[in-house]
């Protein structure tokens, strides 16, 4: 019985075009779980942990094992914005582009990462070091525009500032203090 089970499990899980282990994991962690309904976003959010980030095959396994269409776990993998279907960067800098944020230069700050980068298709540059993104208000705008580096808050960051950032970045520790005003 337990063979059959497992046996089943392995075809099931050669079906998926990514790691096996780490997918054995995910099972086992769904498995775990008192009960399944209602604890899709969880069940994402470790399957983002586990993976890095959401591939497809990733939201069908999930689907089939609680039963529910793949639509809906992509519409829910989709509407956060903490949820990310591609490979994430060694470094994840994320420009704040809330109203506060946007007018006081966001955007350009987020132009002039992505060039700096040599970010061109997607988010994250060629050499997976880095991944550029964007995040709604984050509650500090008073610091506006802000920039999350690895999830520290540099605040009031100008398109000047960007080399530094980046520089501070690849020397190990980001340069630009971590919620100082100038
Ligand atoms: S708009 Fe950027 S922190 Fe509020």
């Amino acid at each position: 019985m337990v063979l059959c089970k497992l046996l089943g499990m392995g075809i099931f899980m050669s079906e998926y075009k990514v790691d096996t282990e780490k997918l054995h994991r995910l099972g086992d962690y769904i498995d775990g779980l008192e009960r399944s309904e209602g604890e899709l976003i969880n069940i994402l959010r470790e399957a983002q942990e586990i993976f890095g980030y959401l591939p497809q095959d990733v939201q069908l396994f999930i689907a089939r094992k609680l039963g529910i269409p793949a639509a809906k776990v992509f519409g829910v993998a989709t509407f956060y914005s903490f949820f990310t279907m591609e490979p994430r960067g060694k470094n994840v800098i994320s420009v704040c582009m809330g109203t506060a944020c946007f007018v006081k230069g966001s955007d350009l700050v987020l132009d002039e990462l992505r060039s700096r980068l040599k970010i061109v298709n997607g988010n994250t540059s060629e050499d997976g070091m880095y991944t550029v993104d964007t995040v709604r208000c984050i509650g500090a705008c008073g610091l506006a525009p802000v920039v999350l580096v690895n999830d520290k808050v540099h605040g009031r960051v100008q398109v000047d500032d960007v080399d530094a950032l980046i520089k501070g970045i690849s020397d190990g520790i980001a340069s630009k203090p971590e919620l100082v005003s100038k």
